[in-house]
């Protein structure tokens, strides 16, 4: 994708997240969203464990998604109506496609589950970096959604996983504007030692 530098340089400069309800088709067909995925999981990982796993939800599984959704949220919250479900319908439904992944770390492993996770995080932000370059826009969230253990063991996590994030992926239907960013100076210092 990159012939110089100087473009995976602008990528990395321009790369943003989109709002994951205001995404519209096209999201990435299924070569392209093949090509996504293996990038990202060209990732750092300690002890080379790959403690993470990547879920994708079909067009027709968003129904099933939401159903599940508002069936684990009534049993947290009972006589849960209205505007909390509508919101997980619209949670549920949003944008063209939709990744989950999970951190799955190595029980047992000599490498600390801490790393494991981190490792898990770094997938995520490869998936959003390698959406970016195929052209697509990316949203990781989080929220109730990721927590709740119902949801979570619904795509399989077991015991120790989590899920990292839904990763909702589209095209934009608007330019995105920058946001603004932490000042370098607040966030690096040289040691003092
Ligand atoms: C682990 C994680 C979870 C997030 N969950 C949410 C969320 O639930 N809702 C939300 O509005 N933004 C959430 N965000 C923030 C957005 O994904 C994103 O960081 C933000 O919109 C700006 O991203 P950008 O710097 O890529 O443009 C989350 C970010 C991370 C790293």
């Amino acid at each position: 994708m990159f012939n110089d530098r100087s473009s995976l340089l602008a990528h990395l400069a321009t790369r943003r997240s989109g709002k994951a309800r205001d995404m519209v088709a096209p999201g990435p067909d299924a070569r392209a969203l093949h090509e996504i995925i293996a990038l990202a999981l060209r990732t750092p990982d300690h002890g080379k464990l790959a403690p993470w796993r990547i879920v994708t939800v079909a067009a027709e599984q968003r129904e099933a998604l939401a159903t599940l959704l508002k069936r684990s949220w009534v049993k947290e919250n009972p006589g849960a109506a209205g505007l909390d479900l509508s919101a997980l319908d619209q949670f549920a439904h949003q944008a063209p496609t939709l990744l989950v992944l999970l951190s799955t770390p190595v029980p047992g492993s000599k490498i600390p589950v801490w790393e494991q996770q981190m490792s898990a995080g770094a997938v995520g932000m490869n998936l959003l970096h390698a959406a970016h370059a195929h052209g697509f826009v990316g949203s990781w969230l989080t929220g109730w959604a990721a927590y709740s253990a119902e949801v979570a063991a619904a795509f399989g996590a077991g015991d120790g996983d989590t899920i990292v994030g839904y990763f909702f992926l589209g095209t934009a239907s608007r330019d995105l504007d920058e946001r603004p960013r932490p000042d370098y100076d607040d966030v690096v210092r040289s040691w003092e030692i």
